[in-house]
């Protein structure tokens, strides 16, 4: 038996008794008449002592000897502690070693493992089995178990069956590249990892599995960030014979549940917003609300004043930063650099302080005045005290370079507080997005997506303008999730592959086998796909997804510690007929 307890098991109660615990060597204290060693394992730490005048000679000496992070096997007496540690569950004892083995000895990690380590983060993920025995990363693990557990239960008693997808599959359009797989046995062809199980998840409706889910891997080869692995997990969920309310209402619930159960924190009714009104509002589809600073648009107040800068465009927009006015002169032309950086790639910023005592100083005096400022302040919700930031430009751009700027201020001003909840649906997706660089336009959600079908007769005349049954879930500026009603006729989906450009003979060739299906009695489906690592991570308090997966990619979408992707020996590409064409 390598252990009796673990190390986070004993307590005062315990003591007298003989233990056997095994673990890692965290620290080493040696005042030579007296040793201290402290004991890890998933569970906690417990102190061991080795003491002159108890401790048979050869013992102290083995105990001297050990190093950081060795396994070892201690048996002994749990005895009270003279100095008791109050911020430790095991702080009121200590084990009175009798006998010590060393199961493994280990070399000095290249970092501390600590709650703060001294290692970087490259350092930490080339060696990411020593940063998962660190508690951060450690409890984010269990952490994501349990929420895993909660999504499992939850659904399972509303009656959804798990059902597992393959992941060779064909092309599926998430709107991401996909990674493919050389098949040996049909040389020349290849297989493409799901970037989701969606079409799967429809033929399962055929199928007639009618509540369906997985926790699954999904793929997509697309640029990474914070918020984005290139495998990564999905809570995926179809269901038959539902409208959009059902879905909504249903994966409401699974979020209000996993809020409640995980955080103990109550949410009322979720809002519901429509794209169009998040866009105006919060110049975002992902808008965080748990904060004001909505926009306000000032064409009508800042328009023809004389300033051309305003005049000429589409969009002038503005916001009220709270108890902004005393900003200095430096802190504002670093919010004027901010947002000219490429990365947000705006001309420049009108600023307008609201002053205390009722007047206003802006960087535009010589246009307006208070008057007109007034005005300013009126529409974006300023106050006394406040400072206003306006930009204008083309619609689109403009909303979007606003809101990057409304996120960076809020995070400065400590307003996007990790342990509050603001959960929100939007709606009303529009169908298709016009990509300029194709010509053509694509599915903003997927081409299985269904329009709303009182938009239906616009597919002809103005497609730009059809909404699609398709919403999102969004917590606190994230977005955990998205699903859609799908379309569930043949004619109809032909119909959307022809829009979106596709031939007959290609979306024969691609989806045929989804297409015929809906020939055998498709039912109305609709469904949802949340982003697990992601709704972790926010549970969590954090917004990079990173620590919540045991062996993550790091940005460049490598596996530093086994160093992956790596080439092919030439037995096996040669065993897959496959020639590289390498240019330097
Ligand atoms: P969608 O593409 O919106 O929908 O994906 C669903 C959710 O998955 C998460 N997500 C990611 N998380 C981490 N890394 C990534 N690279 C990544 N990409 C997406 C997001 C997102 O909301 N089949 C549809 C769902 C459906 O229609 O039912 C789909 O995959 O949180």
């Amino acid at each position: 038996m390598y252990r009796s307890h673990t190390c986070g098991d004993l307590t005062i109660e315990n003591v007298h008794q003989q233990v056997t615990l095994s673990g890692w060597v965290q620290k080493i204290r040696d005042k030579g008449f007296m040793i201290w060693v402290d004991l890890r394992d998933r569970y906690g730490l417990t102190q061991l002592i080795f003491d002159e005048e108890r401790t048979p000679k050869e013992m102290m000496e083995k105990a001297a000897n050990l190093g950081r992070e060795f396994v070892i096997q201690v048996k002994g007496k749990v005895i009270e502690r003279e100095s008791k540690n109050p911020n430790l569950p095991t702080g009121d004892i200590e084990i009175l070693v009798e006998e010590l083995k060393i199961l493994n000895q280990a070399k000095v990690p290249p970092f501390t493992i600590e709650d703060e380590p001294d290692g970087g983060e490259d350092l930490r993920m080339k060696y990411r089995y020593l940063d998962i025995r660190r508690n951060p990363v450690k409890n984010k693990l269990m952490f994501r178990h349990q929420v895993g557990m909660k999504v499992r239960n939850y659904l399972s008693q509303q009656g959804f069956i798990e059902v597992e997808t393959p992941y060779l599959i064909k092309s599926t359009p998430e709107g991401a590249r996909d990674f493919v797989v050389p098949s040996r046995m049909n040389q020349g062809q290849f297989y493409a990892l799901p970037q989701s199980p969606q079409t799967f998840k429809q033929l399962l409706m055929v199928g007639g599995m009618d509540k369906y889910f997985q926790i699954v891997k999904c793929f997509r080869d697309e640029d990474l960030r914070a918020d984005r692995q290139p495998e990564f997990t999905q809570i995926d969920c179809e269901m038959a014979f539902v409208d959009q309310e059902d879905i909504l209402n249903i994966f409401e619930g699974l979020t209000r549940h996993l809020l409640q159960e995980v955080k103990g924190v109550e949410v009322n009714e979720f809002p519901r917003m429509t794209y169009a009104e998040a866009m105006r509002r919060y110049g975002n589809d992902k808008p965080d609300i748990r904060f004001g600073m909505e926009f306000g648009e000032l064409n009508q107040v800042a328009q023809n004043k004389g300033f051309k800068v305003f005049d000429e465009q589409e969009l002038v927009v503005g916001i009220a930063v709270p108890g902004a006015a005393g900003y200095t002169r430096k802190q504002l032309d670093h919010l004027i650099n901010w947002v000219k950086r490429p990365q947000i790639g705006a001309t420049g910023l009108v600023w307008v302080k609201c002053q205390e005592d009722g007047s206003y100083k802006s960087s535009v005096d010589k246009f307006f005045n208070s008057e007109d400022l007034a005005s300013w302040a009126e529409v974006t919700g300023a106050r006394a005290g406040d400072l206003i930031l306006v930009m204008a430009g083309d619609t689109h751009a403009t909303r979007t370079q606003l809101s990057a700027l409304r996120m960076h201020l809020a995070q400065e001003l400590g307003l996007r507080k990790p342990e509050e909840f603001a959960p929100l649906w939007v709606v009303d997706f529009p169908l298709l997005e016009w990509d300029e660089e194709t010509g053509r336009y694509h599915a903003m959600h997927h081409p299985f997506t269904s329009p709303k079908p009182e938009d239906i007769p616009l597919l002809e005349k103005d497609p730009a303008s059809v909404r699609a049954n398709a919403y999102d879930l969004v917590l606190n500026g994230n977005e955990i999730g998205g699903g859609s009603i799908r379309i569930h006729d043949r004619n109809t989906q032909e119909n959307m592959f022809e829009l979106l450009g596709f031939t007959p003979e290609e979306t024969k060739k691609q989806f045929g086998f989804l297409m015929e299906a809906f020939q055998y009695g498709a039912p109305p489906h609709g469904g949802i796909a949340f982003g697990f690592d992601r709704l972790v991570a926010i549970l969590g308090g954090q917004e990079s997804i990173r620590d919540y997966i045991a062996f993550p990619k790091n940005n460049s979408g490598r596996d530093v510690m086994i160093d992956a992707p790596a080439p092919l020996d030439q037995d096996q590409l040669s065993e897959l007929n496959l020639k590289l064409d390498l240019k330097e």
